[in-house]
């Protein structure tokens, strides 16, 4: 009986007949596609693909084969979701995810399955710290990075006093403690740390809170739906007149269409701004406009972008060949990565090193005042590799 092959049966069969024997790279993103995150898990796999469609859909000569998965930024769901990709899909590699909380469990898949995993967002400082495995690679930041470069932006602004507000978990705890942590170096001083549950924004009692506490300043944490919501409360409060609102630049990004005036002047820390002006930025940026019209490139398509190019750079030291997964990843680790955000290595526990911008919002951008802190190494406390 005659067969018809189609889609990947017969791509497989084109590749075997050019001579080339190794089968499509299979990557599994897990990342959220819906909820208050889902934003930035779009703009993480449009990055991802830009980087490929710019190298002609291949990466070291390889096809790549994609899998997805919504994990809904629910850790309780994490590991099965992992294992949908992990045991079912049978994935080469793992790109995942945007909540610490399920990317810790997504580690912890990774490991035991000794499956490569690149980090496209989440910064639990626990994956690069106790966590760490030669398996895991991150092209985003640590909680700690871009709020411990906050601090001394704050004293030298005069503020003194500050109140913390964040979600209560990974991500909004680690990102408290790394702004505390400078800021009461230099002799700032946190005088209440408020949260609430994640996802909620019912942010008024905090804010009445904040009120009454008068500090000169209010830190936070909060991205994707969350942020815009808190950015629109905080305007609305009129505490702004009185009390500067201060955060990672996650409040910020990817959302200041929807801020509109409520955002405007903000001061936020981030490893990537708008209006770098370099190059290799302004090229990103067009490619991703043509390609997403719809869409501003933000930290989170950059994060994608460079998962893409670190997982090139592993692919081409093995021809293409991840069975070698040992060869794979001492180039990965080894790799010097082109960013949009400006060229950066990785840290031993597989974290970017990195300059951390101050940026200022003017308009719909996210406009760079300049390096806050040049070069920041996340202090990886615990990890022994
Ligand atoms: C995190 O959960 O680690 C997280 C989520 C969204 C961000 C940054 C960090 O924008």
């Amino acid at each position: 009986m005659k067969q018809v092959l189609t889609g990947t049966a017969l791509a497989a069969v084109l590749a075997l007949g050019s001579g080339n024997a190794l089968a499509s790279v299979k990557v599994g993103f897990m990342l959220p596609y819906s909820g208050t995150y889902a934003a930035l898990g779009q703009a993480i796999e449009n990055g991802f693909k830009l980087y490929v469609q710019e190298q002609g859909g291949k990466l070291a000569g390889q096809d790549l084969e994609y899998f997805q998965v919504d994990d809904e930024s629910n850790p309780s769901k994490a590991p099965d979701n992992a294992n949908r990709l992990i045991k079912r899909d049978q994935v080469d590699i793992l790109v995942g995810t945007v909540h610490s909380g399920v990317a810790m469990a997504l580690a912890k898949a990774a490991k035991d399955s000794d499956t490569t995993l690149i980090i496209p967002n989440a910064g639990a400082d626990t994956i690069t710290g106790p966590l760490c495995s030669k398996n895991i690679f991150r092209t985003s930041f640590s909680n700690w990075q871009p709020s411990y470069a906050m601090g001394p932006v704050a004293v030298e602004k005069g503020y003194k006093t500050a109140v913390t507000v964040t979600w209560n978990y990974a991500a909004g705890k680690e990102a408290i403690a790394g702004f505390k942590e400078s800021f009461e170096k230099q002799g700032g001083k946190v005088i209440k740390e408020l949260t609430l549950p994640f996802p909620n924004v019912e942010f008024q009692p905090l804010l009445t809170e904040v009120a009454s506490l008068k500090p000169d300043a209010v830190f936070t944490f909060f991205a994707g739906g969350g942020a815009v919501k808190f950015v629109q409360d905080y305007a609305a409060s009129g505490l702004g007149k009185s009390v500067a609102l201060l955060s990672s630049g996650f409040m910020t990004d990817g959302t200041l269409k929807a801020q509109g005036e409520a955002a405007q002047g903000l001061f936020t820390t981030l490893h990537y701004a708008d209006g770098l002006n370099t190059p290799r930025d302004n090229a990103f940026r067009a490619n991703y406009s043509k390609s997403y019209p719809a869409m501003q490139p933000d930290v989170y398509a950059v994060q994608g972008y460079d998962a893409a190019q670190l997982l090139g750079a592993g692919l081409k030291a093995v021809n293409g060949d991840v069975s070698k997964k040992e060869d794979m990843r001492s180039a990965m680790s080894a790799a010097t990565i082109d960013s949009p955000r400006g060229p950066f290595t990785l840290s031993k526990a597989g974290n970017p090193i990195q300059d951390i911008y101050l940026r200022q919002v003017k308009g719909e951008q996210n406009l760079s005042q300049g390096v806050a802190i040049k070069a920041l190494a996340d202090p990886a406390r615990g990890c022994r590799l």
